[in-house]
């Protein structure tokens, strides 16, 4: 499975993902990840700067969905796929530095990187009324503004 440009760019764009493990009791584990970044054609990474649960249920079960969705088009994508726990080597290099140009300055304890194994687009069910991308970002980008309007 490769990463489309539209793909790579509402990841690169919106930054934040969420991403969900599996617990030991077969329960799902959610938290957001604001350091969600495409690699290369076929995986998506992050920063384990504070993720004790995600790390801890991958070193048991790789198995790995991430969503990342843009608030004001209310479209984006669903991935799923196998993760691992980078600590050291060149990859991890890469990733750290890539992290350290972007500004963060955060103790990053690993990198989790997932392998895209499937990809589907989600689209929220604004869209159903008929309304084009152009109506719901304005809908939507009036909300924000509102709201940032109310300090
Ligand atoms: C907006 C937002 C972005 C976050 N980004 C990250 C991140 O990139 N890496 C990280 O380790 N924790 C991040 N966190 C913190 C974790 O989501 C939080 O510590 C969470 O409880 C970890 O849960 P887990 O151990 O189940 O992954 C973020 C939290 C928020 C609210």
């Amino acid at each position: 499975m490769r990463l489309t440009d539209d793909m790579k760019r509402v990841i690169a764009e919106q930054r934040l993902a969420y991403v969900a493990t599996v617990c030991a009791d077969g329960t799902p584990n959610l938290s957001p990840k604001g350091t969600a970044a495409a690699w290369g054609d076929d995986a998506i990474v992050f920063a384990d700067i504070r993720s004790p649960v995600t790390v801890a249920n991958i070193a048991r079960n790789p198995a790995m969905e991430i969503n990342v969705v843009d608030p004001v088009s209310r479209k984006g994508y669903r991935f799923k796929g196998k993760a691992e726990v980078l600590r050291e080597g060149g990859a991890f290099d890469e990733m750290l530095a890539f992290y350290r140009a972007r500004g963060s300055r955060n103790r990053i304890r690993a990198i989790v990187r997932m392998r895209i194994e499937r990809a589907a687009p989600l689209i929220s069910p604004a869209y159903d009324l008929g309304q084009s991308e152009a109506e719901v970002r304005a809908c939507w980008n009036g909300y924000w503004e509102e709201l940032r309007n109310r300090g």
